[in-house]
């Protein structure tokens, strides 16, 4: 069985572009104290923007707000995201100078005093998120330019020092199904092993999309596939999108996306967790990003259930 369901949610400060604030108080008892949750993640506050707007000056406030709440409902968290390409501070990005030394120097401060606030209170970390491109490759983020995949050692090896018990987990989209980025992403994995550097887990984001999504013999094969280097997996991001108006159709099509998703991980062995990327489809980021498709996640705009609700429910 699976240690946790969860839904990730955003703190106040961030959900509040999406207007609704009437519908906050049926939101939050269904987050907070309804049972269908046993775990969150905060979608933004502990990102690398909000801890670290200059260098050097850390602020927790926005992560707090998730974080405490988790702590007081008792739920499982997940921490996210330690080093990654994206909602990073503009310091790090507009610095034109930086020399593998001053890199490296600020990663390791980044990565000490973020999990050191956090020490003791993650199941897990997401220490390095995105650093694939879709053929396996490494993106050419700031980091890599700079450090080459040393940026990734770095960054596990120093969280692994701070927050021994935490799991560290290497985090990314697209790994749902056997490919090059799923290759990619076992290289890492194996990188870090063969350098005794600890990581204990791969996150499957799993951005779906209803219309055309893998088959569960697909999703199946890649969580095995990674459980076979010696990690365990998550779904760490779970939606699946669809061309909006939803209809029955589509709806019918990601109700059988989220039996296949869930359901492999509810299968293999060290799939431990799902979380399902906030859990009412008007605080989804998916409108914002992909023109024309929303309608990702469980709740309507009315709190009425999907039906892929029962399909996940017939997963686990
Ligand atoms: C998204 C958040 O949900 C949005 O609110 C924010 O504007 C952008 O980021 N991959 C990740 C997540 O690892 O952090 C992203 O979250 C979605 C894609």
């Amino acid at each position: 069985g699976l240690k946790y369901f969860g839904a990730a949610t955003d703190s106040p400060g961030q959900r509040e572009r999406a207007g609704h604030e009437d519908a906050y108080a049926k939101y939050d008892q269904i987050m907070w104290k309804s049972g269908e949750f046993g775990q969150t993640t905060p979608t933004n506050g502990q990102k690398w923007l909000f801890v670290e707007p200059q260098q050097g000056v850390f602020n927790y406030t926005e992560g707090e707000i998730v974080t405490s709440k988790a702590q007081k409902a008792g739920m499982y968290l997940r921490c996210h995201a330690l080093v990654w390409h994206s909602q990073l501070a503009p310091w790090v990005e507009a610095k034109t100078d930086w020399t593998p030394e001053t890199l490296r120097a600020a990663i390791v401060s980044h990565v000490t005093k973020v999990a050191r606030h956090w020490k003791g209170k993650c199941y897990a970390w997401d220490v390095v998120n995105e650093a694939l491109n879709e053929d396996g490759t490494y993106r050419e983020s700031v980091f890599y330019k700079v450090l080459g995949e040393e940026y990734i050692k770095l960054a596990f090896q120093t969280a692994a020092k701070v927050d021994p018990k935490a799991k560290l987990y290497y985090n990314d989209y697209n790994l749902e199904s056997p490919g090059a980025k799923v290759e990619g992403a076992k290289r890492i994995v194996k990188m870090l092993k063969a350098a005794h550097i600890k990581i204990d887990g791969v996150g499957l984001q799993a951005h779906l999309i209803a219309e055309q999504h893998p088959t569960l013999d697909q999703h199946i094969d890649a969580i095995k596939g990674f459980v076979g280097t010696g990690v365990e997996v998550a779904l760490t991001e779970l939606d699946v999108r669809l061309k909006t108006p939803a209809t029955a159709a589509n709806l019918a099509q990601q109700k059988e996306a989220y039996k296949n998703i869930v359901g492999a991980c509810v299968q293999v062995k060290g799939c431990i967790g799902v979380t399902i990327w906030d859990f009412y489809d008007p605080f989804s980021w998916v409108p914002y990003v992909f023109e024309g498709e929303g309608a990702p996640l469980l709740w309507f705009e009315d709190f009425s259930t999907h039906p892929a609700y029962d399909g996940v429910v017939e997963a686990l």
